[in-house]
């Protein structure tokens, strides 16, 4: 399975801070926000991931993610002319998917917790029809929200409802079968001319064949698109890796992990940011393991 990372649109509720720098570079307290989503499908054991950017911004996350080599991965980059819907990923990323199955990340989204890396496991396993995900949100009327019946089955996905059927929101990060390109093709832009995500998800539960996997508290997810929701998750990060000592959303430490690079690469990788906790720490897992 290959992924699509989309770190384009316009992070007008980040302005004036995105007039000049994509939301998707800016800092998560230590390091760039997109390191957080790229690490959680590194987490899935993707390894090819095609980045989709503003055209403006294209050579600066080829400046900070390379080709991918170093981490032992491999990174396609397209641009995104205008911010045009998140299901038009699907369409820029045709060629890339190759007709086989697809991971879409947001590059905003950032997710922790020890749940998630088995459950995308499974989904890159056997990628039937649409995986979605559920997170408990305390105001859940800001977000696509799952309906749900009785026995916990998905019965709609209502986009920014004023009255939430269920504190149960929907995530940025998703999982298809390889009829997503055709199903994208299908889709017509909405009132507010977008290609709506939230639509490609009617389709597949029209037919029976999405799936929604409700989190519990196991996981946390923070979606860093206002300023006071960027500073959170940075006040988050901080309080973890300060109480831990260990790094969150690093993909270096997440390579090292998943045996993509050994403790000479990692090290290597590491030198250069020595003089920063984060490339002490990475010098520490290179040297020692832990
Ligand atoms: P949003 O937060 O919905 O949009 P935005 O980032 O443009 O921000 P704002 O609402 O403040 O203007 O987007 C979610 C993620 O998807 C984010 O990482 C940007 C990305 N995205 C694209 O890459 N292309 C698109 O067409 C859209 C709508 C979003």
């Amino acid at each position: 399975m290959r992924a699509i990372l989309l770190a384009g649109g316009a992070g007008t509720r980040l302005h004036p801070l995105t007039l000049a720098v994509s939301k998707q570079l800016m800092p998560v307290y230590n390091k760039p926000m997109v390191y957080y989503p790229l690490s959680t499908v590194m987490q899935a054991g993707l390894r090819d991931v095609l980045i989709v950017t503003t055209p403006e911004e294209g050579p600066r996350f080829r400046a900070l993610l390379g080709t991918g080599a170093q981490w032992g991965m491999a990174f396609t980059y397209a641009e995104q002319p205008s911010p045009d819907g998140l299901a038009q990923a699907f369409l820029i990323g045709a060629a890339f998917l190759q007709g086989g199955p697809a991971c879409l990340v947001l590059g905003d989204n950032l997710f922790h917790g020890t749940e998630l890396a088995a459950l995308t496991r499974a989904c890159v396993a056997d990628p039937a029809g649409a995986t979605i995900f559920g997170t408990v949100v305390a105001h859940p009327e800001r977000y696509g929200v799952l309906a749900l019946d009785a026995a916990g089955r998905v019965t709609a996905i209502v986009e920014k409802p004023e009255t939430p059927p269920s504190h149960f929101a929907v995530p940025g990060l998703y999982f298809y079968d390889d009829t997503v390109v055709t199903r994208a093709h299908a889709l017509r832009p909405s009132a507010r001319g977008e290609l709506e995500i939230t639509d490609l998800h009617a389709g597949y539960l029209r037919d029976g064949r999405l799936t929604a996997h409700r989190l519990g508290a196991a996981t946390t997810w923070m979606d860093t698109g206002t300023h006071q929701s960027l500073l959170e998750a940075a006040n988050f990060i901080e309080a973890i890796e300060t109480r831990t000592g260990l790094l969150v959303g690093s993909p270096e430490e997440t390579a090292f992990r998943q045996g993509w690079i050994d403790a000479a690469q990692l090290e290597a990788l590491a030198a250069p940011l020595a003089k920063s906790p984060y490339g002490e720490r990475l010098l520490t897992l290179a040297r020692t393991g832990r």
